[in-house]
């Protein structure tokens, strides 16, 4: 008698989809006990046919969606194509053919994980995600399930692994940000073009997927606001040293009671702080529960097995609820509508670092500039002064974003501001 098959099928058999693929094969045995069935790979849909894949069954190979679409044995597709379209049709179709759904797109989910899951939910079907955030760290199912029983105020963390490498290689061994940017993409770590990642794109999407689960309320990348590592100067993490502290790109959002604040952007980290350790290509995600107290998921954020990683177990749950028929149960959990606060309005301490003319009356001019705008200024050092020009640090107390921006916009009109070569947050909790 053949074995119970659950077949199905791949979207992309890139750099996921391969370690999905060589997982599978490896863990045959191991699924009919977890399971109670195998896993069979019954097609492969890719964009280019005639490519030489090494180690996978040409047979299974295809470029035509409809014969996956329309194979009523498969049961289950995992998209790892990444980008919206075709993406998105393709999820909507299955969905709505009664097919379950794994994928590792976070760009899909942060822009229409709502239309996504509610149609999952029509259908009583599963669309499962884990690999979307943070590769092959645990977060969305712990969120989901371990974590329900909590009231999440905050999460935050270290979602992109280029950025968190080329931090790492600036602060340990004071490399500047265009040689790390280099070496991160020779050792593969950045994307071929990295732009997503050193902007702050690709982890303000992974922090939209986050707090929408945390908080029960949805959030879209374009509420969160971002901003990149590339302004980050070697002199820059100098004198974050000097603070005692380090310089990460955290990804950040709380739910407050006058809505939810949510960005990404590098910040002064204290040393102290449990995210402040995780270096180079790593990840970790740091979680706020009024039962759990502070909780901390660490681990490689990227890359074919650790992301596969998070595919397989997606695989096997959705697997798991098809033989137990019970597909569809844990479906979306935003219940509410929390308003998105504009980043304008959400506090935060500032680190400056001005050149300015060298003369009498000029700190006492910044200070007035930023009274004016209701910047309480809590320390400044003067550094570094040569004849006509000295460089000023300033750490402020919490300001409004606004009141910090109209504050620089007026100092940088003014003739005695050479420039203002760096304006980086300060982390110190909420
Ligand atoms: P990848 O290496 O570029 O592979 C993409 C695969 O999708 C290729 O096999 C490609 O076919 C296929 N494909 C692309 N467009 C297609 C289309 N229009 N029709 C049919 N097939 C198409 O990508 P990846 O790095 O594996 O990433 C896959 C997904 O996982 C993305 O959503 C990404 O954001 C996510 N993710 C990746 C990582 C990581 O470490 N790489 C980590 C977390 C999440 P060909 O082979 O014919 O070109
Ligand atoms: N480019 C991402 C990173 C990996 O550097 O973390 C995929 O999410």
């Amino acid at each position: 008698m053949e074995n119970k098959k659950i077949k199905i099928a791949l979207l992309g058999i890139g750099t996921v989809g391969g370690g999905v693929y060589k997982l599978i094969k490896k863990r045959k045995d191991m699924m009919e006990n977890l399971i109670g069935t195998q896993l069979e790979v019954s097609k492969i849909l890719v964009h280019n046919k005639r490519k030489k894949r090494e180690g996978i069954d040409e047979a299974l190979i295809t470029d035509d969606w409809k014969e996956i679409l329309e194979d009523k044995e498969i049961r289950i597709v995992v998209e790892l194509m990444g980008g919206i379209e075709p993406a998105k049709t393709m999820i909507l179709e299955a969905l709505k053919a009664g097919k379950q759904v794994v994928t590792a797109n976070k760009d899909l989910l942060a822009e229409y994980g709502q239309e996504l899951l509610e149609t999952a939910a029509e259908n009583r079907v599963d669309l499962m995600f884990e690999a979307a955030v943070a590769g092959g760290i645990p977060i969305i199912r712990p969120l989901k399930q371990c974590l329900a029983g909590n009231e999440i105020t905050e999460i935050m963390g270290i979602v992109n692994g280029t950025t968190n490498f080329i931090l790492t290689k600036m602060f340990e061994e004071g490399m500047e940000f265009e040689d790390a940017l280099a070496m991160a993409t020779k050792l593969g770590y950045a994307e071929a073009d990295p732009t997503a990642d050193i902007k702050g794109y690709d982890a303000g999407r992974k922090v939209a997927i986050m707090a929408s689960i945390a908080f029960h309320s949805r959030v879209r990348f374009a509420d969160v606001y971002t901003e990149g590592i590339t302004k980050i100067s070697a002199k820059d993490i100098a004198y974050a040293k000097e603070l005692d502290c380090v310089i990460k790109l955290l990804g950040i959002a709380h739910n407050t009671q006058d809505g939810i604040e949510v960005g990404v952007y590098p910040v002064m980290l204290d040393k102290g702080h449990p995210l402040a350790s995780v270096r180079d290509s790593f990840n970790a995600v740091y979680v706020e529960g009024d039962a759990v107290g502070d909780a901390m998921f660490y681990g490689r954020g990227a890359g074919e097995f650790p992301t596969a990683s998070a595919v397989m177990g997606d695989l096997i749950e959705t697997a798991r609820n098809l033989e137990s028929g019970c597909s569809g149960r844990i479906g979306c959990t935003c219940y509410k509508q929390i308003p998105i606060k504009p980043f304008e309005e959400v506090k935060n301490s500032f680190f400056l670092r001005i050149q300015v003319k060298n003369e009498p009356g000029v700190l006492a001019r910044i200070a007035n500039v930023f009274g004016s705008h209701k910047v309480s200024i809590a320390r400044v050092v003067q550094k570094n002064s040569k004849n006509k020009s000295a460089e000023l640090v300033i750490v402020t107390e919490k300001v409004k974003e606004y009141h910090m921006q109209d504050a620089l916009d007026e100092l940088e009109g003014m003739d005695i501001t050479e420039s203002v070569c760096s304006v980086i947050r300060e982390y110190d909790g909420r």
